[in-house]
């Protein structure tokens, strides 16, 4: 049975109360501005990729959710790709930079995701992965919210995601600023 697509639900309103992305962080994190390609895992309505947009050659959006990427269309410069991150419709090696900001805890397959987001970054490539930090306790009550709502969350600390990610292989490190951590990944030059 299909499981329940909260982010549909949520889809119409969620750029009204979730606030605009400060992405400077993230930007910095990941290597921004680029020529290349760039891969927003679990996008959903491109609020991050929106504000990412013209530091990348091209930006495409992946979410399961399709009402969520509807709402992509009013954004210029977002390519949405219906997909779910743990079967990424993309060849080996085709972005150079892949972020994914609140979605990893959401994720069925967290360690098929990040063999695919590996998969699909370009060799020398970045990958940034950005979450509420569960080593927070203020992290504690969303966890415990998003269990109760029934929403498939499974919240990892950042060195747990750095250690699957180096067991895939890249090099990574752990960023923190206030409730929300970093994990950056680097792959390999050559594999
Ligand atoms: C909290 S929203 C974050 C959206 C966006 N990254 C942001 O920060 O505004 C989580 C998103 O992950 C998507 N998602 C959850 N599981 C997924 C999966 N297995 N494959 C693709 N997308 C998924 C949901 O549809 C939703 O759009």
């Amino acid at each position: 049975m299909p499981s329940l697509d909260h982010f549909g639900l949520l889809a119409p309103h969620y750029d009204r109360f979730i606030r605009p992305a400060d992405v400077a962080r993230l930007a910095g994190l990941v290597g921004l501005p680029t020529s290349g390609r760039l891969l927003d895992v679990g996008g959903g309505t491109g609020r991050v990729a929106q504000a990412l947009a013209g530091q990348a050659g091209c930006i495409i959006v992946a979410d399961e959710s399709w009402k969520m990427l509807s709402r992509t269309r009013d954004k210029p410069g977002l390519n949405p790709a219906a997909s779910h991150a743990e079967r990424l419709p993309f060849p080996n090696g085709a972005f150079d930079r892949v972020v994914m900001v609140d979605a990893f805890h959401h994720l069925a397959d967290q360690e098929q995701c990040l063999a695919e987001v590996l998969r699909v970054c370009a060799p020398a490539g970045r990958i940034v992965v950005e979450e509420p930090d569960i080593a927070r306790p203020g992290v504690w009550a969303i966890a415990a919210f998003e269990r109760l709502a029934l929403m498939r969350s499974r919240f990892r600390r950042g060195e747990t995601i750095a250690r699957l990610l180096e067991q895939l292989g890249a090099q990574t490190a752990v960023h923190r600023q206030d409730a929300t951590v970093w994990i950056v990944a680097l792959k390999a030059a050559s594999n």
